[in-house]
């Protein structure tokens, strides 16, 4: 049991107002980053992290790296444009032999259960994904015309997104020549009709988009914090 992540960190967080890169926010004394690196430094079964960054983040991002003695941390990678080309990148840096996990770092809530069972799912189909049902009534409006979706058919995708190599890797550069975006990497394997296996996730998973997100964080790690020390 083994896999490689690359996070992504290489965006500018624009929606979070921050003026600066929100992964550099702090929640509970430490950068956003810090935490979610920390979940896969400690998973036995990762044995190497990429990080994917703005060049004048590096800096930033190194220091962190060597306070918190991060061990896995191979190589820095330049991000791109879109999501999807920091992505595409990421992947030209990593080890072609190795299952290989997606991930925001904008996402510190990922457990090493949930790491777990995406791996295995991986090993069977050879991509999925961790994702939750939605709860709100989800309507489709396309011009005048509304039209409410079947809820239970409807899931929000997280991420880790974990793959076999050469499958992202072919999806990428099929995409890229192509001049196809999607909005995440699984998408990518739908268009070209891969099987692909859903793993439910949970709630807590989720990603920090916007300045509401930063309490709802600060709250989760406090909850988590009681719940190890009980
Ligand atoms: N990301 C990236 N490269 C990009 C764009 C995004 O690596 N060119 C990363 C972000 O750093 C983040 C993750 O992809 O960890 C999810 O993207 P999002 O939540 O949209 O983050 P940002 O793009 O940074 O935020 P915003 O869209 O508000 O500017
Ligand atoms: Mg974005």
């Amino acid at each position: 049991e083994s896999y490689q992540v690359i996070i992504l960190a290489a965006g500018q967080g624009k929606r979070m107002k921050a003026n600066f890169n929100k992964q550099f926010i702090t929640i509970g004394s430490e950068p956003l980053l810090a935490h979610t690196i920390a979940v896969f430094e400690q998973d036995d079964w990762c044995d190497s992290i990429y990080l994917v960054n703005q060049p004048g983040d590096r800096e930033m991002i190194e220091s962190i790296v060597a306070e918190k003695q991060f061990s896995k941390v191979r190589k820095y990678v330049t991000g791109g444009k879109e999501r999807q080309d920091s992505v595409r990148l990421g992947l030209e840096a990593v080890d072609p032999s190795k299952i290989t996990m997606i991930h925001d770092g904008a996402r510190p809530f990922v457990t090493e259960e949930e790491l777990h069972r995406l791996h295995k799912a991986t090993q069977n189909t050879g991509a999925a994904f961790l994702a939750v049902p939605v709860t709100d009534t989800i309507k489709q409006v396309d011009g005048g015309r509304v039209k409410t979706l079947k809820r239970s058919e409807l899931f929000a995708a997280q991420t880790p997104q974990a793959f076999r190599y050469d499958l992202i890797h072919r999806a990428h550069e099929w995409a890229y020549n192509q001049g196809i975006q999607a909005t995440d990497d699984v998408q990518l394997l739908e268009l070209m009709e891969q099987s692909i296996e859903l793993v439910e996730g949970s709630y807590r998973n989720m990603k920090l988009t916007t300045p509401e997100d930063i309490q709802r964080a600060e709250n989760m790690l406090q909850i988590n914090r009681q719940s190890i020390q009980e």
